[in-house]
């Protein structure tokens, strides 16, 4: 059988992602710390799809953890006798407030998860492909924010646009094997990503729901796409690039503040 490793799959876009990817009848590898949640995802989507679905806890911004999990994935595999021809680097976080007010040390744990641990589970995963031949494809969850250089998420910004920008050499690289990678660009989702990241809701307008954005986001990794933007308004918004930089990041905050507002208790 087919798996999907995924990580980040205890809430948000990742249960989406797992759900869907049980509809299509693939196993699963669960990652997150959240035990719990992962445990009872994995029964209902076993149950509900005829699937093994197997919760694996870790933390991805710890170094030992990380760098052992793919040897706790090699032993679900052989267990099933089945073949990795999906990863989604799903997991991330963020904090959306000026950088020099953040805490360092959560801002390190940010470049951790998304730099560190989204590289090291893309060439674990990419032995695998390469060994067994099969078609595969490798997603790479990254935002709008890895494509619009976003106030207030200097940071976050960053990482995702070292997400997007290694995803398209990977997949250049890549060109004459059966593996694809795609870096999919959401703007704002409807997740609790939102409240990790010290923000409010105010008004629905632009923010998308997390079964939407994962339908699109699966479609556009099976047809190869490289880099995927979700929604018609997202997609209009990556023309700002073209504006001078000052008035670019004046829109991308006002923009941004039509929808969210930073809680006053936020922290990290
Ligand atoms: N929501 C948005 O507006 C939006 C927009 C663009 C891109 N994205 C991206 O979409 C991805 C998914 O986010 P989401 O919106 O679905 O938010 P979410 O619901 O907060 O999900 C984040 C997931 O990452 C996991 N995670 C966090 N820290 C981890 C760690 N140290 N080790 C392992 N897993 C960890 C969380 O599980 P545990 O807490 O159980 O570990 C959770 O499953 C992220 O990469 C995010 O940057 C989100």
């Amino acid at each position: 059988m087919t798996t999907a490793l995924i990580t980040g799959a205890s809430s948000g876009l990742g249960e989406d992602i797992a759900k869907q990817l049980a509809e299509r009848g693939l196993n699963l590898i669960l990652v997150a710390r959240r035990q719990a949640q992962l445990e009872a995802l994995a029964s209902s989507l076993a149950d509900a799809h005829g699937i093994t679905a197997t919760p694996l806890a870790c933390d991805l911004s710890d170094r030992t953890a990380l760098n052992g999990l793919m040897a706790q994935v090699d032993t679900v595999l052989a267990a099933g006798g089945d073949t990795l021809t999906v990863l989604v680097n799903n997991a991330g976080t963020g904090f959306w407030a000026a950088f020099a007010d953040q805490d360092l040390a959560g801002v390190q744990r940010d470049i951790d998860l998304n730099v560190t641990a989204l590289t090291t589970l893309s060439h674990g995963f990419l032995q695998h492909a390469r060994a067994h031949g099969q078609r595969s494809y490798l997603m790479n969850v990254a935002s709008l924010a890895g494509i619009l250089p976003t106030p207030r998420y200097a940071a976050y910004s960053g990482t995702k646009g070292y997400v997007r920008f290694f995803s398209e050499v990977l997949d250049y690289e890549l060109r004459d094997s059966p593996i694809s990678v795609t870096a999919a660009c959401p703007g704002v989702v409807m997740t609790p990503f939102l409240d990790s990241a010290g923000q409010n809701v105010k008004k629905q307008t632009g923010i998308m729901t997390s079964p939407e954005v994962v339908r699109r986001c699966i479609n556009a990794m099976y047809a190869g796409k490289v880099v995927y933007v979700p929604g018609l308004l997202n997609k209009f918004a990556i023309y700002t690039n073209l504006l001078p930089r000052r008035l670019r990041g004046w829109l991308l905050e006002r923009s941004m503040l039509v929808s969210v507002e930073a809680r006053p208790d936020a922290s990290r």
